[in-house]
C-alpha cells in the first residue's frame, strides 16, 4: 500500500471534511490509506498528492462522490440496537395515534437523515404498517417518510429494495420477513407497500435543510460520531429549527448530544433515550 505523507494527509483530510463533514485526526491516517488505496490506483495516480489534485480540480464531482463513497461508513441492521424501535412501537406510535384521532395532526412526518441502504426507515415503515393494522384510526397516508443520505450508491440501494441473504438476516425478525419481503432466487425484496411510503432524497447535512419543512421526528443514528463537535453543534441546532415544537430527535445509541446542545430535553422510554425539543 502506498504510503501518505503528512502533508498529503492534510490536503486528503481537509477535502473529505469540507465535502462530507467526516473529521479524521491525525489517528486516523490509515482509512485514508485502506479506502483511498484501490480508488487511486484505478485514477492512475501513483501519489496521494496527485489523486488530491485529480480529486480537486474535477469538474464534473465524480471522482470527489467516489472518495465520498469509500469513506463514508455504511454500516446499518434492521432494527439497529432494539431499543429505538421498541420505543417507536409502544410509545411514539401510539403518541401519533392519538393526535390523529384527536384532528391536532393531520400528518406525521419522519426524517432518517443518515439511511444508509435503508433498514432504518424501513424498519419504522413495517411498524407503522402493523400498528396501523390493528388501529382502526390510523393509516400508513398518515405517515410521510423521508430519508436522505450524502451517498448516492446507498441511495440507490435503499431505493431498489433488494437485499442478499446476508443483509436480510441481519436483525430482520422471521415474521417481518414473511410479511414483507418476497424471494427471488438469492435476493429478497421488499413489498411495495413498505417501499411507497418512502421519499428518498440525497442530501449532504452539512447543507441547508430548511426546504424539507417540520418534522415530527427525526432519526439521525450512527453518524453524528463522525463530525467534528462544530458540525455536531450547528446540526443540532438545526434540527431543532425544524422539529416542530416538542417534536424528538433520536441518535444513536453510543451518541451522546449533551454536549453539544442544550436546545433539548433527554428522556428515557424503556431502555431508549430520546430528545424532544424544549
Ligand atoms: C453508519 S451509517 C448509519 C445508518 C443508519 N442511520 C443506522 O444507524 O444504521 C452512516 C451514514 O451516514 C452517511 N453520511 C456520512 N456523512 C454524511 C453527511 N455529511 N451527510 C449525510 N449523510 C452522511 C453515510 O453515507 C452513511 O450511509
Amino acid at each position: 500500500m502506498t504510503k501518505l505523507d503528512m502533508n498529503e494527509f492534510k490536503m486528503l483530510r481537509d477535502f473529505i471534511e469540507l465535502h462530507c463533514g467526516i473529521h479524521l485526526d491525525e489517528s486516523k491516517t490509515y482509512l485514508i490509506e485502506t479506502r483511498l488505496t484501490t480508488l487511486m490506483a484505478e485514477q492512475g495516480c501513483t501519489t496521494y498528492s496527485d489523486f488530491y489534485f485529480k480529486a480537486k480540480n474535477d469538474t464534473t464531482n465524480v471522482l470527489r462522490e467516489k472518495i465520498i463513497d469509500a469513506m463514508t461508513t455504511n454500516e446499518t441492521l434492521w432494527f439497529r440496537d432494539a431499543t429505538p424501535f421498541n420505543a417507536f412501537q409502544k410509545h411514539f406510535l401510539p403518541h401519533f395515534a392519538k393526535e390523529i384521532a384527536s384532528g391536532k395532526k393531520s400528518r406525521i412526518r419522519i426524517w432518517s437523515a443518515a439511511s444508509s441502504t435503508g433498514q432504518e426507515i424501513y424498519s419504522i415503515a413495517m411498524l407503522i404498517l402493523d400498528y396501523c393494522r390493528s388501529q382502526t384510526s390510523l393509516r400508513p397516508e398518515h405517515f410521510e417518510l423521508l430519508a436522505t443520505d450524502i451517498s448516492p450508491t446507498v441511495l440507490f440501494l435503499a431505493k431498489a429494495g433488494r437485499y442478499d441473504a446476508h443483509v436480510i438476516s441481519r436483525g430482520l425478525p422471521e415474521e417481518m420477513k414473511k410479511k414483507y419481503f418476497k424471494q427471488d432466487g438469492k435476493i429478497w425484496i421488499i413489498d411495495d407497500s413498505v417501499k411507497k411510503m418512502v421519499t428518498y432524497k440525497k442530501l449532504n447535512l452539512q447543507e441547508d435543510f430548511s426546504f424539507m419543512g417540520r418534522m415530527d421526528l427525526i432519526f439521525c443514528r450512527n453518524v453524528l460520531i463522525y463530525f467534528s463537535e462544530e458540525l455536531k453543534k450547528n446540526l443540532l441546532h438545526r434540527f431543532g429549527n425544524i422539529l416542530r415544537p416538542g417534536g424528538y430527535l433520536i441518535v444513536g445509541s453510543a451518541e451522546s448530544i449533551s454536549n453539544y446542545s442544550s436546545e433539548y430535553s433527554l428522556h428515557i422510554f424503556e431502555k431508549a433515550m430520546y430528545y424532544q425539543i424544549k
